[in-house]
């Protein structure tokens, strides 16, 4: 494990960009695992300016994202294959039959987790890029799931929906459930990257830097992973520097 620890947002997502350019620069077809929320909008920021300096190409990539809402249309703006497209996608040569995310549209969500389980088990990531939940969730793989999960559907504590409401009118609109990629999936990446920022995530980021492995913090699961990298600002950072 790499821990970084950088004065502020900006310069995190500048170091989140240099560690997925390296971690890409020789794949010809690269596999990114990505996540959604505050957190990595910045080096997805970054990566479309990358992007237009011809610094990098997603004409061959694929994109597994991490978990999708249920309950949301296709059409409502908040869902996170709308985040994806407005924040990347949108803005670089992907082509989006290359992008993948959980099914929730199908009648059968059940088997949309299983036929998105298959579909990762086939695509090792070269990178996987995650966020850290205030209460230690990676995905919406909340405290208490098994780290041996693979995609599932998921209700959501009331810790995430509060967290998530800040993008919707009410609490009461704000979605309950999401289908995840599970806490296994997510480990079977050849590099992962953890953004950490703001206060708010430090006491979470405490259990994970004390080597404390437990189904009560799921981002834990991570030091199982001998290649994490984690950069995180000095407002999430747990210690005195
Ligand atoms: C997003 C996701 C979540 C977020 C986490 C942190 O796809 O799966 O686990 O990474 O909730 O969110 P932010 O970055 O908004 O603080």
């Amino acid at each position: 494990m790499r821990v970084k620890v950088v004065n502020n947002y900006e310069i995190l997502s500048k170091e989140a960009e240099s560690v997925f350019l390296e971690a890409i620069k020789l794949k010809e077809k690269p596999i990114f695992g990505l996540a959604t929320g505050s957190t990595p909008i910045g080096l997805y920021k970054n990566l479309v300016n990358s992007f237009n300096e011809g610094k990098i190409s997603f004409k061959d990539a694929k994109t597994f994202n991490l978990d999708e809402y249920i309950g949301l249309s296709k059409e409502d703006t908040r869902n996170y294959k709308s985040f994806m497209n407005e924040n990347l996608f949108s803005k670089v040569d992907i082509d989006l039959k290359n992008t993948f995310f959980p099914d929730v549209y199908n009648k059968d969500l059940k088997q949309s987790c299983l036929s998105y389980s298959k579909l990762l088990s086939n695509y090792k990531r070269d990178i996987q890029i995650l966020g850290l939940g205030e209460n230690g969730h990676i995905a919406f793989n909340e405290p208490g799931t098994e780290f041996n999960s693979k995609t599932h559907i998921v209700k959501l504590t009331e810790s995430t929906i509060k967290a998530n409401s800040r993008f919707f009118k009410s609490l009461e609109e704000t979605p309950s459930s999401a289908i995840t990629m599970g806490i296994e999936e997510i480990l079977n990446a050849h590099l992962i990257l953890l953004l950490v920022a703001g206060e708010k995530k430090k006491e979470a980021l405490k259990i994970l830097l004390d080597g404390k492995i437990t189904i009560e913090c799921p981002a834990s699961a991570l030091l199982n992973n001998p290649n994490l990298i984690i950069i995180c600002d000095k407002e999430a950072y747990p210690y005195k520097e």
